[in-house]
């Protein structure tokens, strides 16, 4: 079998064909497959010989190396979910929902590396140059060293910032932008694809920074940036809830400093502006005791985090009961459900379980387990938990309260808001940690038996 093998793929949403049809089986979409052109002609071994390439320099790890060179914005939560600043010739996505305010807070952010004394250039493919002024404007931003310009067509893009060599250029969209080599539509896997890879190759051979805005749609009907995750050296994404003001910049991707790394910021009149102490934010209005509120001490990246979670148990119609998470992992609430069912005896069958995490941000960690334990605890025995105490600990199936990460900067954060009392997993008998009163307890049932709720065996 001399011939090489053809393959096929959807421009539309990536999906990978051994022949040509005319609907894609991935997304249903038509006349979107095409053959994708041979990578070399003939196997491997005879086409890559061993005489043709040029030698690779190698070094040892022990080689001596230059840290990266970063730039402070000084706007610290940005800066930090960088890992310390911009690294020149990084290549960064910063993804989100339509409308989440990305646009607002890069405008806000190259603004500011100008003004640090970065050559900086603003491209919009969505807004007009004078949209984009008007905006700055009400940000207060008018008076910054910043460049604008509004075209979504990449040759003549890369070929201004050939001229220009700026230090820092931001692409709001990714999604927006096309090169003409190409035969599909902006915003398609293969438009993307293509975009990033030639802007990321462009930030390292020129040593630009390159920002790359990317909206995440929900049913994928758009590439998403997900296709340019691989190609970037840092991938972050801006969260939130509609209908809330707060903000979460977190880095789940970082080749120049820790990834899962958290900023917050606030949606104000004008503009977002940098929540210094977000631990106080997230926390509702605590001044009487609620059941079902349950304050769980967190951490987000490097720094801990309280939050509240909130639980609500109603008698549920016949049929099946609802089980509603905002904030939190739905699985893993049916889970500590059915470890509640199990190991405890506490059944929720015909109840309605709701369960929110306060202030719009979510929450990842399995420490959060007995916390939300505890919060549905609370609610179904309509008790509630000492206003000062705060819980974390993760939850095992048999019931047991597994150790977590970081239990002394969790307890500090706690005391610093003024929360004396803790439940931890652990039986070390620690005391007083912090100046917090630790209570440390084996298991889940343990937990149950302290909030005095009869079933328990
Ligand atoms: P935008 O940055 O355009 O979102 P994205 O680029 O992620 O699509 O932000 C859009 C929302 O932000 C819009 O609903 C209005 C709101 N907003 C404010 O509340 N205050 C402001 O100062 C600005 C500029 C926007
Ligand atoms: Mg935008």
């Amino acid at each position: 079998m001399a011939k090489g093998i053809a393959s096929f793929s959807c421009s539309a949403c990536g999906a990978v064909h051994k022949k040509w049809a005319g609907r894609c089986d991935g997304c249903g979409s038509w006349n979107c497959i095409t053959e994708d052109a041979p990578l070399s002609s003939g196997p491997p071994s005879r086409s890559l010989g061993a005489s043709r390439g040029r030698t690779v320099t190698l070094s040892d790890l022990n080689s001596e190396d230059t840290p990266p060179e970063r730039t402070r914005s000084g706007m610290d939560e940005f800066d930090r979910v960088l890992g310390g600043g911009l690294v020149a010739g990084s290549a960064i996505l910063i993804g989100g929902d339509p409308g989440i305010g990305k646009s607002t807070l890069l405008l806000q952010a190259t603004a500011a590396f100008a003004k640090a004394g970065l050559s900086s250039i603003y491209i919009s493919g969505e807004e007009a140059s004078d949209q984009v002024r008007m905006r700055a404007r009400r940000l207060g931003l008018h008076d910054a060293p910043l460049q604008l310009g509004a075209e979504t067509n990449l040759r003549d893009i890369l070929s201004t910032l050939d001229t220009l060599r700026p230090d820092l250029v931001v692409i709001d969209s990714i999604q927006t932008m096309w090169v003409d080599n190409v035969d599909s539509a902006p915003g398609s896997v293969s438009q993307v694809r293509a975009c990033a890879h030639e802007l990321v190759t462009f930030a390292k051979r020129r040593g630009t920074s390159v920002v790359l805005v990317g909206h995440v749609t929900k049913e994928g009907q758009i590439a998403g940036p997900r296709v340019v995750e691989h190609m970037v050296d840092t991938v972050i994404y801006f969260e939130g809830e509609r209908g809330h003001q707060f903000r979460i910049l977190r880095s789940v991707k970082n080749r120049f400093g820790p990834a899962d790394e958290i900023g917050v910021f606030e949606m104000t009149g004008s503009g977002l502006s940098q929540v210094v102490n977000p631990s106080a934010l997230f926390l509702s209005e605590r001044d009487k005791p609620a059941s079902g509120s349950v304050v769980f001490a967190g951490i987000e990246g490097t720094r801990p985090l309280l939050v509240e979670f909130q639980a609500l148990v109603a008698p549920a119609p016949p049929g099946s009961p609802r089980r509603t998470v905002v904030g939190w992992d739905g699985g893993r609430l049916s889970m500590i459900l059915a470890v509640l069912e199990a190991r405890c005896g506490i059944a929720f069958s015909g109840m309605d379980v709701y369960l929110n995490v306060a202030g719009g941000i979510r929450v990842g960690e399995p420490a959060a387990d007995l916390a939300v334990a505890a919060a549905l605890l609370s609610a179904r025995e309509d008790r509630p938990l000492p206003p000062d105490m705060v819980v974390f600990g993760e939850l095992s199936l048999s019931g047991a309260l597994r150790p977590v990460s970081q239990t002394e900067n969790r307890l500090k954060e706690a005391q610093k808001l003024g929360f004396n009392r803790a439940v931890v997993p652990g039986r070390s008998k620690l005391g007083k940690v912090a100046g917090v009163d630790v209570i440390e307890l084996a298991d889940l049932a343990g937990f149950v038996a302290r909030m005095g709720v009869g079933e328990s065996h």
